[in-house]
């Protein structure tokens, strides 16, 4: 019997611990200049993917928007700004195998900080 809740204890240790690791620095915001130019301004491609233990989702990502301007229209349902703070995806889950895409034009890039998200991660 003691050994088996060892065993139990040790194993959920090490579970928790897997999934312990998925953090919102998980959320890595990638983003490069298409080389396109929209009303004289450059346009940028962003994509973040969510690079946490494929058992773990996070929704109800927020990114710090302060200061963001574009001249091409985003798409609300990807990124939805309200003041100094965007929504991304519609607040809905973010899986591990995806990513979420858009792209702004602007004098220069903005650096997308993400500052929320509420993380989920599933039993196997
Ligand atoms: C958002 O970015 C601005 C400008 O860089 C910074 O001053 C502010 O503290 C940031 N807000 C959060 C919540 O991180």
């Amino acid at each position: 019997m003691a050994a088996i809740l060892k065993s139990l204890a040790i194993f959920l240790v090490i579970a928790r611990g897997a999934y312990g690791e998925c953090t919102l620095r998980n959320l890595q915001v990638r983003q490069y200049g298409t080389g396109k130019s929209l009303k004289g301004y450059h346009e940028y491609s962003v994509s973040i993917f969510n690079k946490c233990n494929e058992l773990c989702v996070q929704s109800n990502v927020k990114l710090n928007c302060s200061g963001f301007q574009t001249v091409e229209k985003v798409e609300p349902s990807i990124l939805r700004v309200s003041g100094d703070v965007c929504d991304l995806n519609n607040a809905l889950p973010i899986t591990s195998d995806a990513t979420v895409n858009f792209r702004y034009a602007w004098s220069n890039s903005f650096h997308f900080n993400p500052i929320f998200s509420d993380i989920h991660c599933y039993k196997s």
